[in-house]
């Protein structure tokens, strides 16, 4: 089991985006850790989302920290906008494939947080050649592209996989963990060594976004307890 603090990760994807000031606010006021921002091209996954110039907006109408999770084809083609745009961690994925060291290096030399995402069909092995240069392994528990899918428990032995190659390495690296994540797969995410939770439908889908957000922190917190 993980010995850091449990970390809450909303994701606005499933938010209302005529009232995202608002809406992030209220995660921002219950004890959210980080914003995760879902940047979809419509290549890598088959849906489309936002890129740098709404992450400007949404970063000028919050303090929280933010990460750019990069569900596309090509992430190294604006890295510096992302950085522009008040990004502190960009993750990309493992199955974008060549020069993913390159692209690592070039996120820490623009001063930001580089973080390494893998589908759930990607095996842990994969990423072993990039651990001693990332700082965020973020294991998908759906299929990326939508909010709202369910979550993919067969993925579990991964993450304790995952978990045990980063207390090896020795070094900070979180295990973050995205998709389909309810008070129960949370539970037993952490178990398996999870250390930040991306939550976006059971936080921005229901009717008390405010309660909902409410009880993942005292789930975290009571988490941190245990350990
Ligand atoms: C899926 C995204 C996730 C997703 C999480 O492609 O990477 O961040 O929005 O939302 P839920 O919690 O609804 O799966
Ligand atoms: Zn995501």
């Amino acid at each position: 089991m993980s010995t850091k603090s449990i970390k809450i990760a909303p994701s606005i994807l499933n938010a209302d985006f005529s009232r995202l000031t608002e809406q992030i606010k209220i995660v921002e006021d219950g004890g959210a850790d980080w914003l995760h921002l879902d940047v979809m091209d419509g290549h890598f996954v088959p849906n489309l989302t936002f890129g740098p110039p709404v992450i400007r907006d949404i970063k000028n109408a919050t303090k929280l920290p933010l990460e750019a999770h990069l569900m596309v084809k090509n992430p190294h083609s604006c890295l510096r906008e992302y950085q522009a745009a008040g990004v502190g961690l960009v993750t990309v994925h493992a199955e974008v494939g060549h020069h993913l060291h390159r692209t690592i290096t070039e996120i820490h030399k623009l001063e930001m947080k580089a973080g390494i995402a893998l589908n759930p069909a990607t095996p842990a092995y994969s990423i072993e050649p990039v651990l001693p240069f990332v700082d965020v392994v973020l294991a998908m528990t759906v299929n990326p592209g939508f909010g709202g899918q369910e979550f993919i428990p067969e993925v579990l032995p991964k993450i304790e996989q995952i978990a045990k190659m980063i207390k090896d390495s020795q070094r900070e690296i979180f295990l973050e963990v995205d998709g389909g994540i309810d008070e129960s797969s949370a539970r037993r995410l952490i178990r398996s060594g999870a250390d930040v939770l991306v939550i976006g439908s059971a936080i921005y889908g229901s009717d008390d976004i405010a309660g909902a957000m409410k009880r993942f922190r005292a789930l975290a917190d009571r988490q941190d307890k245990a350990n």
